[in-house]
Protein backbone atom coordinates (compact mmCIF):
# COMPACT_ATOMS: atom_id res chain seq x y z
CA UNK A 1 0.00 0.00 0.00
CA UNK A 2 1.34 3.46 -1.11
CA UNK A 3 0.97 6.10 1.80
CA UNK A 4 1.56 9.71 1.46
CA UNK A 5 4.15 10.83 3.87
CA UNK A 6 6.64 13.36 2.74
CA UNK A 7 10.03 13.58 4.32
CA UNK A 8 9.61 17.37 4.76
CA UNK A 9 6.68 19.19 3.76
CA UNK A 10 7.82 22.68 2.11
CA UNK A 11 4.78 24.50 1.23
CA UNK A 12 2.73 23.76 4.24
CA UNK A 13 5.64 25.96 6.37
CA UNK A 14 3.59 28.88 4.28
CA UNK A 15 -0.20 27.21 3.84
CA UNK A 16 0.08 26.16 7.67
CA UNK A 17 0.10 29.87 8.43
CA UNK A 18 -0.54 31.99 5.22
CA UNK A 19 -2.80 34.51 7.02
CA UNK A 20 -0.37 35.39 9.84
CA UNK A 21 2.90 35.68 7.37
CA UNK A 22 0.83 37.88 5.03
CA UNK A 23 -0.30 40.23 7.31
CA UNK A 24 3.73 40.31 8.36
CA UNK A 25 4.49 40.53 4.92
CA UNK A 26 1.62 43.75 4.72
CA UNK A 27 2.91 45.28 8.02
CA UNK A 28 6.69 45.35 6.55
CA UNK A 29 6.21 46.42 3.02
CA UNK A 30 3.82 48.90 4.13
CA UNK A 31 7.05 50.20 6.39
CA UNK A 32 9.40 50.21 3.96
CA UNK A 33 11.10 48.54 6.19
CA UNK A 34 13.05 46.14 4.34
CA UNK A 35 16.84 46.15 5.34
CA UNK A 36 18.38 46.67 9.69
CA UNK A 37 15.36 47.57 11.06
CA UNK A 38 13.53 47.41 14.24
CA UNK A 39 11.99 43.95 13.58
CA UNK A 40 15.70 42.56 13.15
CA UNK A 41 16.80 44.31 16.21
CA UNK A 42 13.82 42.95 18.01
CA UNK A 43 14.45 39.18 16.97
CA UNK A 44 18.03 39.76 17.96
CA UNK A 45 17.26 40.91 21.22
CA UNK A 46 14.42 37.91 21.53
CA UNK A 47 16.75 35.34 20.22
CA UNK A 48 19.41 36.46 22.78
CA UNK A 49 17.28 36.10 25.57
CA UNK A 50 15.86 32.61 24.33
CA UNK A 51 19.10 31.02 24.84
CA UNK A 52 20.95 33.09 27.45
CA UNK A 53 23.21 35.25 25.87
CA UNK A 54 24.22 38.76 25.76
CA UNK A 55 23.84 39.31 22.01
CA UNK A 56 22.70 37.80 18.50
CA UNK A 57 23.32 38.97 15.01
CA UNK A 58 21.08 38.46 12.44
CA UNK A 59 23.42 37.25 9.27
CA UNK A 60 22.08 35.80 5.56
CA UNK A 61 22.60 32.59 6.79
CA UNK A 62 24.64 29.94 9.48
CA UNK A 63 27.65 28.93 6.94
CA UNK A 64 28.43 33.31 6.70
CA UNK A 65 27.67 33.44 10.58
CA UNK A 66 30.33 30.42 11.68
CA UNK A 67 33.02 32.37 9.42
CA UNK A 68 31.81 35.71 10.80
CA UNK A 69 32.30 33.46 14.50
CA UNK A 70 35.44 32.30 13.48
CA UNK A 71 37.24 35.50 12.32
CA UNK A 72 35.80 37.83 15.15
CA UNK A 73 36.97 34.88 17.52
CA UNK A 74 40.63 34.97 16.65
CA UNK A 75 40.87 32.25 13.76
CA UNK A 76 44.12 33.36 11.98
CA UNK A 77 45.39 31.86 8.60
CA UNK A 78 46.89 28.49 8.98
CA UNK A 79 44.92 27.32 12.25
CA UNK A 80 43.40 24.30 12.50
CA UNK A 81 40.20 24.30 13.40
CA UNK A 82 38.92 20.27 14.73
CA UNK A 83 35.82 19.42 13.43
CA UNK A 84 33.31 16.20 13.30
CA UNK A 85 33.20 14.54 10.13
CA UNK A 86 29.69 14.05 10.58
CA UNK A 87 28.96 17.71 9.84
CA UNK A 88 27.77 20.04 6.59
CA UNK A 89 30.05 20.99 4.28
CA UNK A 90 29.23 24.67 5.43
CA UNK A 91 31.15 23.96 9.25
CA UNK A 92 34.29 23.04 7.31
CA UNK A 93 34.10 25.65 4.52
CA UNK A 94 33.79 28.45 7.41
CA UNK A 95 36.54 27.55 8.49
CA UNK A 96 38.16 26.96 5.15
CA UNK A 97 36.89 30.73 4.01
CA UNK A 98 38.47 32.16 7.71
CA UNK A 99 41.93 31.18 6.48
CA UNK A 100 42.02 28.25 9.16
CA UNK A 101 42.28 24.12 7.68
CA UNK A 102 39.57 22.15 9.23
CA UNK A 103 40.97 18.97 10.73
CA UNK A 104 37.80 16.11 10.88
CA UNK A 105 37.80 13.49 13.21
CA UNK A 106 34.93 10.36 14.11
CA UNK A 107 32.07 10.55 14.88
CA UNK A 108 30.40 9.61 18.12
CA UNK A 109 27.23 7.00 18.96
CA UNK A 110 25.42 10.39 19.69
CA UNK A 111 26.25 11.69 15.86
CA UNK A 112 28.09 14.21 17.59
CA UNK A 113 31.94 14.52 17.78
CA UNK A 114 33.21 12.02 20.05
CA UNK A 115 34.99 13.72 22.16
CA UNK A 116 37.88 11.03 22.37
CA UNK A 117 38.85 11.92 18.66
CA UNK A 118 39.41 15.57 19.34
CA UNK A 119 43.00 15.33 21.71
CA UNK A 120 44.81 12.81 19.06
CA UNK A 121 44.37 15.25 16.32
CA UNK A 122 45.97 17.71 17.91
CA UNK A 123 49.18 19.63 16.66
CA UNK A 124 51.22 22.45 17.13
CA UNK A 125 48.88 24.49 14.68
CA UNK A 126 45.42 23.85 16.31
CA UNK A 127 43.91 26.26 17.52
CA UNK A 128 40.17 25.64 18.18
CA UNK A 129 37.68 22.79 18.07
CA UNK A 130 34.41 23.62 16.11
CA UNK A 131 31.70 20.80 17.44
CA UNK A 132 28.53 20.29 15.44
CA UNK A 133 25.60 19.84 18.01
CA UNK A 134 23.78 17.85 15.49
CA UNK A 135 20.24 16.83 15.18
CA UNK A 136 19.15 19.07 17.83
CA UNK A 137 21.70 17.53 20.53
CA UNK A 138 24.06 19.63 22.31
CA UNK A 139 27.95 17.80 21.87
CA UNK A 140 29.13 16.42 25.35
CA UNK A 141 30.26 19.52 26.59
CA UNK A 142 31.85 18.92 29.55
CA UNK A 143 34.70 16.52 28.03
CA UNK A 144 34.99 19.10 25.15
CA UNK A 145 35.46 22.11 27.62
CA UNK A 146 37.92 20.07 29.51
CA UNK A 147 39.83 19.16 26.83
CA UNK A 148 40.07 23.27 25.38
CA UNK A 149 40.82 24.14 28.73
CA UNK A 150 43.54 22.01 29.33
CA UNK A 151 45.24 22.22 25.79
CA UNK A 152 44.56 26.04 25.57
CA UNK A 153 41.85 25.70 22.49
CA UNK A 154 39.36 28.49 21.61
CA UNK A 155 35.73 26.20 21.45
CA UNK A 156 33.21 27.46 18.58
CA UNK A 157 30.17 26.02 18.22
CA UNK A 158 28.16 25.37 14.83
CA UNK A 159 24.52 25.19 16.24
CA UNK A 160 22.85 25.66 13.09
CA UNK A 161 20.63 22.70 13.73
CA UNK A 162 20.14 22.89 17.57
CA UNK A 163 18.30 26.22 18.79
CA UNK A 164 16.87 25.61 21.94
CA UNK A 165 19.05 22.13 22.76
CA UNK A 166 20.55 22.18 26.14
CA UNK A 167 23.26 20.55 28.11
CA UNK A 168 22.92 20.71 31.92
CA UNK A 169 20.24 23.39 31.42
CA UNK A 170 22.99 26.00 29.23
CA UNK A 171 21.91 26.34 25.34
CA UNK A 172 23.70 24.81 22.28
CA UNK A 173 25.44 27.80 21.01
CA UNK A 174 26.90 29.18 24.12
CA UNK A 175 29.16 27.30 25.40
CA UNK A 176 32.10 28.76 23.61
CA UNK A 177 33.28 32.06 22.14
CA UNK A 178 30.71 32.12 19.72
CA UNK A 179 27.99 29.75 17.42
CA UNK A 180 25.98 30.23 14.21
CA UNK A 181 22.49 29.03 13.95
CA UNK A 182 20.72 28.62 10.86
CA UNK A 183 16.88 29.50 10.36
CA UNK A 184 16.57 27.85 6.31
CA UNK A 185 13.27 26.90 6.01
CA UNK A 186 13.48 23.21 6.89
CA UNK A 187 14.90 23.84 10.05
CA UNK A 188 13.42 23.86 13.59
CA UNK A 189 12.83 27.73 13.46
CA UNK A 190 12.66 28.09 9.58
CA UNK A 191 12.74 31.74 7.89
CA UNK A 192 11.04 31.52 4.17
CA UNK A 193 14.40 31.74 2.51
CA UNK A 194 17.83 31.90 3.58
CA UNK A 195 18.85 33.09 7.21
CA UNK A 196 20.83 32.52 10.20
CA UNK A 197 22.09 34.41 13.51
CA UNK A 198 25.54 34.75 15.39
CA UNK A 199 25.01 34.22 19.40
CA UNK A 200 28.23 35.41 21.44
CA UNK A 201 28.39 37.03 24.95
CA UNK A 202 31.09 38.81 24.41
CA UNK A 203 31.12 42.09 23.39
CA UNK A 204 34.01 42.93 21.47
CA UNK A 205 32.90 40.10 19.41
CA UNK A 206 29.56 41.14 18.82
CA UNK A 207 31.02 44.68 17.85
CA UNK A 208 33.45 42.98 14.98
CA UNK A 209 30.21 40.76 13.80
CA UNK A 210 28.11 43.60 13.56
CA UNK A 211 31.07 44.79 11.05
CA UNK A 212 31.57 41.82 9.55
CA UNK A 213 27.89 41.21 8.44
CA UNK A 214 27.76 44.96 6.85
CA UNK A 215 31.13 45.85 4.94
CA UNK A 216 33.20 46.55 7.74
CA UNK A 217 31.67 49.75 8.75
CA UNK A 218 31.04 50.98 12.52
CA UNK A 219 28.30 53.08 13.58
CA UNK A 220 30.19 56.26 11.58
CA UNK A 221 30.38 54.32 8.11
CA UNK A 222 34.16 54.24 8.17
CA UNK A 223 35.12 50.74 7.25
CA UNK A 224 37.26 49.34 10.35
CA UNK A 225 38.27 45.99 8.15
CA UNK A 226 37.43 45.02 4.72
CA UNK A 227 33.88 42.69 4.89
CA UNK A 228 31.01 41.92 2.17
CA UNK A 229 27.32 42.30 2.59
CA UNK A 230 25.79 39.28 4.75
CA UNK A 231 22.19 40.82 6.60
CA UNK A 232 19.05 38.88 7.74
CA UNK A 233 16.52 40.79 5.96
CA UNK A 234 14.20 42.69 8.17
CA UNK A 235 11.20 40.54 6.78
CA UNK A 236 12.53 37.51 7.67
CA UNK A 237 12.96 38.29 11.06
CA UNK A 238 9.77 39.69 11.48
CA UNK A 239 8.54 36.15 10.34
CA UNK A 240 10.86 34.79 12.84
CA UNK A 241 10.00 37.09 15.89
CA UNK A 242 6.21 35.57 15.07
CA UNK A 243 7.64 31.83 14.65
CA UNK A 244 9.91 32.18 18.02
CA UNK A 245 6.62 33.02 19.92
CA UNK A 246 5.71 29.73 19.50
CA UNK A 247 8.66 27.96 19.56
CA UNK A 248 8.85 26.20 22.57
CA UNK A 249 5.91 23.94 21.64
CA UNK A 250 7.48 22.69 18.31
CA UNK A 251 10.05 21.54 20.77
CA UNK A 252 7.57 19.69 22.39
CA UNK A 253 6.01 18.41 19.60
CA UNK A 254 9.18 17.13 17.83
CA UNK A 255 10.39 15.29 21.55
CA UNK A 256 6.64 14.05 21.38
CA UNK A 257 7.70 12.58 18.14
CA UNK A 258 11.12 11.73 18.80
CA UNK A 259 9.76 9.84 21.80
CA UNK A 260 6.82 7.67 19.88
CA UNK A 261 9.83 6.25 16.77
CA UNK A 262 12.00 5.25 19.68
CA UNK A 263 9.48 3.01 22.03
CA UNK A 264 7.96 1.54 18.53
CA UNK A 265 11.84 0.80 17.04
CA UNK A 266 13.74 0.09 20.00
CA UNK A 267 13.43 -3.45 20.03
CA UNK A 268 14.32 -3.87 16.15
CA UNK A 269 17.83 -5.47 16.55
CA UNK A 270 18.89 -4.02 13.43
CA UNK A 271 18.16 -0.22 13.35
CA UNK A 272 20.44 1.89 15.93
CA UNK A 273 18.55 5.04 17.52
CA UNK A 274 19.28 8.40 18.61
CA UNK A 275 19.43 8.76 22.55
CA UNK A 276 15.64 8.73 23.52
CA UNK A 277 14.05 12.38 24.93
CA UNK A 278 14.37 10.55 28.63
CA UNK A 279 17.82 8.99 27.93
CA UNK A 280 19.41 11.65 30.17
CA UNK A 281 18.51 14.13 32.37
CA UNK A 282 21.70 16.32 31.42
CA UNK A 283 20.37 16.41 27.31
CA UNK A 284 17.60 18.54 26.61
CA UNK A 285 17.52 17.41 22.48
CA UNK A 286 15.15 19.19 19.81
CA UNK A 287 15.33 16.61 17.62
CA UNK A 288 16.13 18.72 14.14
CA UNK A 289 16.60 14.88 12.71
CA UNK A 290 15.71 11.81 13.88
CA UNK A 291 18.63 10.26 12.54
CA UNK A 292 18.98 6.35 12.72
CA UNK A 293 21.77 3.43 11.79
CA UNK A 294 19.91 0.82 10.02
CA UNK A 295 21.26 -2.48 8.70
CA UNK A 296 21.33 -3.16 5.12
CA UNK A 297 19.98 0.81 4.96
CA UNK A 298 19.57 0.78 0.99
CA UNK A 299 17.38 -1.49 1.13
CA UNK A 300 15.28 -0.03 3.86
CA UNK A 301 15.60 3.29 2.22
CA UNK A 302 14.04 1.67 -0.99
CA UNK A 303 10.98 -0.46 0.86
CA UNK A 304 10.02 3.38 2.47
CA UNK A 305 10.11 5.04 -1.10
CA UNK A 306 7.88 2.01 -2.68
CA UNK A 307 5.61 2.76 0.25
CA UNK A 308 5.34 6.37 -0.30
CA UNK A 309 7.63 7.34 2.48
CA UNK A 310 10.26 10.06 2.27
CA UNK A 311 13.42 9.74 3.91
CA UNK A 312 17.19 10.92 3.34
CA UNK A 313 20.87 10.52 3.83
CA UNK A 314 22.65 13.36 6.05
CA UNK A 315 24.82 15.37 3.41
CA UNK A 316 24.27 12.92 0.80
CA UNK A 317 25.87 10.33 2.28
CA UNK A 318 29.21 12.30 2.30
CA UNK A 319 31.54 12.52 5.27
CA UNK A 320 33.74 15.66 5.31
CA UNK A 321 36.80 13.63 5.07
CA UNK A 322 35.09 11.85 2.35
CA UNK A 323 35.18 15.22 -0.06
CA UNK A 324 38.39 13.94 -1.37
CA UNK A 325 39.03 16.66 -4.01
CA UNK A 326 39.12 19.38 -0.94
CA UNK A 327 41.90 17.81 -0.03
CA UNK A 328 41.04 15.75 3.14
CA UNK A 329 43.35 12.89 3.90
CA UNK A 330 41.62 11.60 6.88
CA UNK A 331 40.97 7.75 7.78
CA UNK A 332 38.17 7.88 10.22
CA UNK A 333 36.24 4.39 10.21
CA UNK A 334 33.80 4.64 11.99
CA UNK A 335 32.55 7.53 10.39
CA UNK A 336 32.66 5.73 7.28
CA UNK A 337 30.97 2.80 9.03
CA UNK A 338 27.74 5.50 10.23
CA UNK A 339 27.40 7.05 6.30
CA UNK A 340 27.00 3.57 5.26
CA UNK A 341 24.52 2.53 7.92
CA UNK A 342 22.32 6.27 8.26
CA UNK A 343 19.40 7.75 7.69
CA UNK A 344 16.71 10.24 8.41
CA UNK A 345 13.28 9.34 8.94
CA UNK A 346 10.37 12.05 8.80
CA UNK A 347 9.85 14.19 11.46
CA UNK A 348 8.28 18.00 11.22
CA UNK A 349 5.27 19.64 12.24
CA UNK A 350 3.21 17.98 10.17
CA UNK A 351 3.44 14.44 10.62
CA UNK A 352 0.99 12.49 12.60
CA UNK A 353 1.38 10.40 15.18
CA UNK A 354 -0.97 7.71 13.09
CA UNK A 355 1.75 8.49 9.80
CA UNK A 356 4.96 7.69 12.37
CA UNK A 357 3.06 4.23 13.38
CA UNK A 358 2.86 3.57 10.06
CA UNK A 359 6.90 4.28 9.16
CA UNK A 360 7.01 2.04 12.03
CA UNK A 361 5.08 -0.51 10.44
CA UNK A 362 6.75 -0.63 7.09
CA UNK A 363 10.36 -0.55 9.07
CA UNK A 364 9.45 -3.59 10.99
CA UNK A 365 7.51 -5.20 7.53
CA UNK A 366 11.21 -4.72 5.81
CA UNK A 367 13.36 -6.42 8.27
CA UNK A 368 11.02 -9.12 8.56
CA UNK A 369 12.23 -12.49 7.68
CA UNK A 370 15.60 -10.78 5.95
C1 LIG B 1 25.20 21.49 10.85
C2 LIG B 1 24.98 22.64 9.90
N1 LIG B 1 25.91 23.61 9.81
C3 LIG B 1 25.74 24.66 9.00
C4 LIG B 1 24.63 24.79 8.21
C5 LIG B 1 24.54 25.94 7.30
O1 LIG B 1 23.40 26.70 7.52
P1 LIG B 1 22.88 27.71 6.38
O2 LIG B 1 22.15 26.89 5.37
O3 LIG B 1 21.99 28.64 7.12
O4 LIG B 1 24.07 28.39 5.81
C6 LIG B 1 23.63 23.79 8.27
C7 LIG B 1 22.38 23.80 7.49
O5 LIG B 1 21.98 24.30 6.61
C8 LIG B 1 23.82 22.70 9.12
O6 LIG B 1 22.91 21.72 9.20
Amino acid sequence: MSHNIPFFNYPALFTNEEEELVRIFRDVGRRGAFILQQDLADFESELARYVGCRFAVGVNNATDGLHFALVAGGIKPGDEVIVCSHTMQATAAAVHAAGGIPVPVEVGPDRCIDPAAIEPAITPRTRAVMPTDLNGRTCDMDAIRDICQRRGLLLFEDAAQALGAKYEGKSAGTFGIAAAISFYPAKTLGCLGDGGAVITDDPEVHRVLLQLRSFGMDDSGECQRWALNSRLDNLQAAFLRHRLRAYDGVVARRRVIAARYHARLVTLPRVGLPPAPDADARWFDIYQNYEIEADLRDGLQAHLKAAGIGTLIQWRGRSIHGQLKLGFTQDLPRTDRFFARCLMLPLNMTITDADIDIVCDEIEAFYRGR
